[in-house]
């Protein structure tokens, strides 16, 4: 089999990939090694930035998102048991975020791949890269008891932060940054209608809590807990105790409580890997950076990657200039980086960290004040969370 590029890995960053090219007249085969049903229903991020919604909706893809979708002007950075509003909007030149789940947005891709004839392969086991330094790579792979394989003219590594591509690099060949953090994510969904207009950021004395949303009868949330935690210990009851204890305001805001139907641990991260090119191969996505949670940015970060990717590909095969695709690390590095350093300080300042002592706390206390207080310090928070424009 042969196409022009081969592509690992069908999250947003490899399904997107291949829905930009296919729009540009550039064949693609996507690999991925779990199941359509797996990869529809793995539930993960939900806040796209201005950025993302605006590609999503120029390239057809984002009909459902619209219809669905929540767009938010604002958010609230909750402590000392008051509540502060961020106007997004305002404070942007009216860029905003919309809520739309993760899992939707992949449910969209693959439907608008396969409706146009694209090529998926679900369930592709044993994928591994070859000859990408040379000028034919080659993707082998398993599927159905057989073994295939897949020739073309570039590689892209999509397959997420556990994926091959990434460690089918020679040793020596990438320079890693990478902090962890002492604490994780505790999420829940949850039948409950929603308690409040907007997300909510929370820093407490317990630690970090965040009320996002779904629909008006499901709500998602989070708050800090042990990295190495495990839900068995969490009863229902006692997640809606460390909720409300998080979440409580002088004013006596309520928490709506209601079955909860789903709840997961996830360790938090920084990591970068450079450079993200290697001749034929380019790393996208999470296979090549990952971001602690609290800025929202994963998701955002891949599309922006692929969006740069597409345009460079598309660049090669037109005009036979590489100029983007050999400034293609270095473009993607510079948003990367600013959204590596949003991410790390919504996170130092949301989050208690263990034997962290009183100072500490009151320099987060101070931190929070400030930036709900002042307008420049406002605003910096606002672009960085609506997201830079587009590359
Ligand atoms: P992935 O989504 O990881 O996709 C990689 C794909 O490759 C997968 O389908 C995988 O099965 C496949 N694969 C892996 N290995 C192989 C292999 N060997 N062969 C073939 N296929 C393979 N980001 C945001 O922007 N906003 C948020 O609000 C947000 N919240 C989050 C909340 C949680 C709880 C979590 C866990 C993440 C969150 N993120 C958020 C991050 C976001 O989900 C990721 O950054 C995003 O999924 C990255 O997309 P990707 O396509 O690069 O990688
Ligand atoms: C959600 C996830 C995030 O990481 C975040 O910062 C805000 C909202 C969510 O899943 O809704």
């Amino acid at each position: 089999m042969r196409t022009q590029v081969g592509i690992v890995g069908a999250g947003p960053a490899g399904l997107l990939l291949s829905h930009l090219l296919h729009l540009q007249g550039i064949d693609s085969v996507v690999l991925e090694i779990r199941s359509r049903e797996e990869i529809e229903a793995t539930l993960r991020a939900g806040v796209l930035e201005q950025g993302t919604v605006d590609l999503l909706t120029q390239t057809g893809v984002g009909e459902r998102m619209k219809r669905e979708g929540f767009v938010h002007k604002g958010i609230e950075l909750r402590f000392d048991g008051r509540s502060h509003r961020i106007d997004l909007t305002g404070l942007t030149g009216g860029r905003a975020i919309t809520v739309y789940a993760q899992h939707e947005v992949i449910k969209d891709l693959v439907k608008a791949r396969l409706d146009t004839g694209g090529k998926i392969v679900f369930e592709a086991q044993d994928v591994n890269i070859h000859n990408f330094m040379a000028e034919k790579p080659l993707i082998r792979y398993e599927h159905g008891g057989v073994e295939h394989a897949l020739e073309c003219d570039f590689i892209a590594g999509c397959d997420g932060f556990h994926g091959v591509c990434r460690r089918s690099l020679p040793k020596g060949a990438l320079t890693v940054y990478e902090r962890t953090y002492p604490f994780g994510w505790f999420g829940i969904l949850a039948k409950a209608p929603p308690s409040t207009e907007e997300l909510i950021y929370t820093l407490h004395q317990r630690g970090f809590a965040l009320v996002s949303t779904r629909s008006p009868e499901v709500q998602r949330l989070y708050f800090q807990c042990d990295p190495l935690d495990n839900v068995d210990n969490w009863p229902d009851d006692r997640i809606w105790e460390e909720f409300q204890a998080r979440l409580a305001t002088r004013d006596g805001w309520k928490l709506i409580e209601g079955p909860i139907f789903q709840k997961g641990v996830v360790a938090m991260r920084s990591f970068v890997a450079e450079p993200m090119r290697f001749g034929r191969l380019f790393l996208a996505g999470d296979s090549a950076h990952i971001v602690p949670p609290t800025g929202a940015k994963g998701l955002n970060l891949a599309v922006a990657d692929v969006n740069v990717l597409a345009k460079a590909l598309v660049a090669h095969y037109r005009t036979g200039s590489d100029d983007g695709l050999e400034a293609y690390s270095a473009t993607c590095l510079r948003r990367i980086w600013k959204a590596q350093r949003f991410s790390w300080w919504m996170t130092s300042m949301l989050h208690r960290s263990p034997g962290g002592d009183a100072f500490q706390h009151r320099v987060q206390l101070a931190e929070l004040d400030y930036v709900t207080s002042s307008e420049a310090a406002s605003t910096s928070l606002a672009e960085n969370y609506v997201g830079f424009p587009m590359d």
